[in-house]
C-alpha cells in the first residue's frame, strides 16, 4: 500500500481582542481552509488547527477599560471567533484556545526542555516597578514624554506623536497608568531563549527551505537574520498568562509569543485526546514526510520562520515547518483593518448582510497573496453578480434545468463530435492545471483557472445550442447535455474547496454527495445515466450595495458601511395612475461631473432641472460612465424625492437609468426634439 501523503496545516491564532474581521480571513483563515479542503480532496492525511491566542498586555489593556477580568474578555472573543469559523465553514479540525491547562502543560513542557538543554537561560534587567501599584509594569503601562518628540503622552513601547520605539526607561517624567505615581527601575530576573545560540540551526533550515518561499517570507525572514539573532526575554512581570514551571517565579508569565506558537502543537495533541487516539499527533510531528504548512499575514514571518523553528529545534524531534505561506494585507477603504483602531469591517456584522459562500468567492479572487488588495463593496457585489451568478450559476443552472425539463435524469453520452471531445479535454486539463496551482498554495490562480472553465463551459452550451437540438435531433442532444454536466461536475469539484456550500448543495440536487476525502479523481467520472435529478433551483442570488452610510463612532475611527442584500424583486407591485403621477419626472441637462470627495463609486453632478439654481446629485455611476460621457447629455431625472445625504453629500433627486447584466444606460429625450431642461415627463 502507497503510504497516504500526510499534511499538518495551521493557521496563525486571532488575539481573543475582538471579533475577526475580513482582514483575517482573507490572509489567513480563507486560504488556510482552502489549502486543508484541497489536501483533503486529494486524499491527503491531514490535521487542521488552530485557536484564540488568549494571552498578551493588549488583552489586559482591554480587560482594564471594560472593567473586567482578561478571562471574561477572551472568553467573550473567543466565542465570537467561533460563531465566524463556523459561518464562513472554515473546517478546522481542531479550533481550540491558549488559556486551558492542556495548553499549559505543553508549553511548560517545552520550556524546560529547552532549559534543560541549556536553550533558555536567566538574566537580571532593571525594568518599572510601581511602588504604589506593587508591581512591575509592563511597558504599555508606562506613559510619560517622549525623549524625541516631547508628546506628553508616549507610551512604555512606542510613541503615538513620533512613532518611534522606546523603552520604558528612555521616557521623561515617567508614571504608572493605573495610579499615576511615578515607578522605580527595579531589578527583575527573566529567561531569555538563547536566539544567538541557535542561529546555526534556524540558519540551516532556512537555507533548506526558503528558496520555494514566497517573496515576502523569504525577504523578511533575510532581513531578520541579516542583523543576527539576539537572545530573548520570553518571560515577562505579569500574572496574565501561562504559568513559569519554576518555584521563585509565581509572578511571572510566559511571553505571549513564545507560548502562542507552541499552541499548534498544543492543539495537535488536544486533538489526538479528544478522538481518543492519544499517539497520533505522533503522526503529524513525528513522521518527517508529514509536511507542515503555515498560513499567516506578513507580519506574523520571523516569529513563524525563526522563532518557531528555533523552538522546535531546540526542543529536538519534531517536525519544522515546510512553507509559510503569509498573506499582505488586505485593505479596507484604502487603510489597513486594524482590531485596535476598529477601522474595518467585522465578518459577523458582514455575513448578517451577504450569504458566505459569495465573500469566500470574491476574497479568493482577490487574495493578498503578492501584494496588498482592497476590499470594495461595489467590487463584490459585481463579481457576484457577474462571476459567480452571472457566470457559474447560470451555466450550471441553464444546464441542470434543460436537463430535468427535458430529461429529467441525466441523459445518455452517444457518439462523441470532436466539439464534445475538445470540451471534455479542456476540462480535465484545466481541472488538472487549477488543482496543481492549489498544490502550490497559488490559490488564486487556481480559481482563476475554473473561471475559466467555466466561460468554456458557456461558449460550448451556447455553441451546441441543446435547445434547438431538442427539435430537430434528439440523441444528439442528449450527448451535448450530458457533455455539459460532466464539464458541471468537473468545476464543481474544483471549486469545492473554495465555495463549499454551494458545492453541497449543488451536489445534493444532483442527488449525489459532495466530494469526500480522496476523490478529487471522482469529478472526471461523469454522473450514472439515468441517474434521477432533484428539483433545480439556483445556487447564487443577485446581491445589490444600498446607501452607502458612514458612522463615526466616539474615537472617530471606526467606518461601517450599511448595506441591504435583495433577492431579484420577481413580482411586481401594480400602483395607480394617481400614484405614478406623484412621481415629478423632468428632463435635466448635466452641466458638471466631480469626483465625490469620500467615495470611490460615487459622482457628484451639477444638473440643470430649470429651476434657478442647478440641483446637486449622487450618482453612483463612476464604474460605468466617464465624466466627459456625462457632461452635456440631456437625461430624466426624479425631481421630487427627499433629500439624501450620500457620504456627506446631500443628493437632490435621481438620474433614471437602465441596466442589464452590469451594462448601464442612462434613459434620453430624443434628441431632434429639442425639449429644454426641467420639461414634464407624463
Ligand atoms: N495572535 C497573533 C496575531 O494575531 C498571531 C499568533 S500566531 C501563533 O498577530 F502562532 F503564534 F499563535
Ligand atoms: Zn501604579
Amino acid at each position: 500500500m502507497v503510504e497516504r501523503k500526510k499534511v499538518f496545516i495551521g493557521a496563525a491564532w486571532p488575539y481573543a481582542n475582538g471579533p475577526l474581521h475580513l482582514g483575517h480571513i482573507a490572509g489567513c483563515l480563507l486560504p488556510a481552509d482552502i489549502y486543508a479542503r484541497y489536501c483533503r480532496l486529494m486524499g491527503y492525511d491531514t490535521l487542521f488547527v488552530s485557536g484564540s491566542d488568549m494571552h498578551g498586555t493588549p488583552i489586559m489593556v482591554t480587560a482594564d477599560r471594560l472593567g473586567l477580568t482578561p478571562e471574561e474578555v477572551a472568553e467573550k472573543n473567543h466565542a465570537s471567533i467561533l460563531k465566524t469559523i463556523e459561518d464562513l465553514g472554515i473546517s478546522y479540525d481542531l479550533y481550540t484556545k491558549t488559556h486551558t491547562e492542556h495548553h499549559f502543560q505543553v508549553v511548560q513542557e517545552i520550556f524546560l526542555g529547552l532549559l534543560e538543554k541549556g536553550w533558555i537561560d536567566r538574566k537580571t534587567d532593571v525594568a518599572p516597578y510601581c511602588p504604589v501599584c506593587g508591581k512591575f509594569m509592563p511597558d504599555r503601562y508606562i506613559e510619560g514624554t517622549c525623549p524625541f518628540c516631547k508628546f506628553g503622552e508616549a507610551r512604555g513601547d512606542q510613541c503615538d506623536g513620533c512613532g518611534k520605539v522606546l523603552d520604558a526607561s528612555e521616557l521623561l517624567l515617567p508614571r504608572c497608568r493605573i495610579c499615576g505615581s511615578s515607578p522605580e527601575f527595579r531589578e527583575t530576573e527573566h529567561f531569555y531563549l538563547l536566539l544567538s545560540k541557535l542561529e546555526p540551526m534556524v540558519r540551516e533550515f532556512v537555507d533548506l527551505r526558503k528558496d520555494e518561499w514566497r517573496t515576502n517570507t523569504r525577504n523578511n525572514t533575510e532581513n531578520f537574520l541579516r542583523e543576527g539573532l539576539r537572545d530573548r526575554a520570553i518571560t515577562r512581570d505579569l500574572t496574565w498568562g501561562v504559568p513559569i514551571p519554576l518555584e521563585g517565579f509565581e509572578d511571572k508569565r510566559i511571553y505571549v509569543w513564545f507560548e502562542a506558537v507552541c499552541g499548534y502543537l498544543s492543539a495537535s495533541k488536544l486533538h489526538s485526546k479528544i478522538v481518543q487516539r492519544p499517539g497520533l499527533w505522533e503522526d503529524y510531528w513525528k513522521d518527517p514526510e508529514c509536511r507542515h504548512y503555515y498560513f499567516l499575514a506578513k507580519d506574523n514571518i520571523p516569529f513563524h520562520t525563526i522563532i518557531w523553528p528555533a523552538i522546535l529545534a531546540g526542543y529536538g524531534g519534531l517536525n519544522l515547518p515546510y512553507d509559510i505561506p503569509s498573506n499582505e494585507f488586505l485593505q479596507w477603504d484604502g487603510s489597513q483593518f486594524s482590531k485596535s483602531r476598529g477601522h474595518g469591517i467585522t465578518v459577523n456584522d458582514f455575513l448578517e448582510d451577504y450569504p458566505v459562500d459569495p465573500l469566500r468567492f470574491y476574497l479568493s479572487l482577490n487574495m493578498p497573496e503578492k501584494g496588498d488588495s482592497n476590499f470594495d463593496l461595489g467590487e463584490f457585489v459585481q463579481k457576484n453578480n457577474t462571476e459567480l451568478l452571472g457566470a457559474l450559476g447560470n451555466y450550471l443552472h441553464r444546464v441542470v434545468t434543460f436537463i430535468k425539463n427535458n430529461f429529467g435524469e441525466v441523459p445518455r453520452r452517444g457518439e462523441l463530435t470532436p466539439d464534445d471531445v475538445k470540451m471534455l479535454t479542456t476540462a480535465e486539463e484545466l481541472y488538472r492545471s487549477a488543482l496543481s496551482s492549489m498544490e502550490k498554495v497559488r490559490l488564486k490562480e487556481g480559481i482563476t483557472i475554473l473561471m475559466s472553465l467555466v466561460n468554456e463551459g458557456n461558449r460550448y452550451f451556447n455553441g451546441q445550442a441543446p435547445w434547438k437540438l431538442i427539435k430537430e435531433d434528439m440523441q444528439r442532444c442528449s450527448t451535448v447535455l450530458n457533455v455539459a454536466l460532466s464539464v458541471g461536475k468537473i468545476i464543481m469539484y474544483g471549486m469545492y474547496p473554495y465555495i463549499p456550500h454551494a458545492a453541497a448543495r449543488w451536489f445534493a440536487m444532483m442527488g449525489t454527495t459532495g466530494p469526500e476525502d480522496n476523490e478529487w479523481n471522482e469529478a472526471l467520472v461523469p454522473f450514472r445515466e439515468g441517474m434521477k435529478l432533484g428539483m433545480p433551483s439556483p445556487l447564487f442570488s443577485r446581491l445589490e450595495v444600498d446607501t452607502a452610510k458612514e458612522e463615526q463612532t466616539s474615537n472617530g475611527a471606526v467606518k461601517t458601511v450599511e448595506t441591504e442584500n435583495k433577492k431579484e424583486e420577481e413580482n411586481v407591485e401594480q400602483i395607480s395612475f394617481e400614484e405614478f403621477m406623484k412621481l415629478d419626472l423632468r428632463v435635466g441637462t448635466i452641466l458638471s461631473v466631480e469626483d465625490h470627495p469620500n467615495a470611490d463609486r460615487l459622482y457628484v453632478l451639477k444638473v440643470d432641472i430649470g429651476e434657478e439654481e442647478p440641483r446637486t446629485l449622487v450618482a453612483g455611476l463612476k464604474r460605468f460612465y466617464k465624466k466627459e460621457e456625462m457632461q452635456g447629455k440631456s437625461t430624466i431625472i426624479a425631481a421630487n424625492l427627499k433629500p439624501a445625504n450620500m457620504r456627506g453629500v446631500v443628493s437632490n433627486g435621481m438620474l433614471l437609468a437602465a441596466e442589464s447584466n452590469e451594462v448601464v444606460g442612462l434613459l434620453t429625450v430624443d434628441p431632434d426634439r429639442e425639449l429644454p431642461p426641467g420639461s414634464k415627463i407624463h
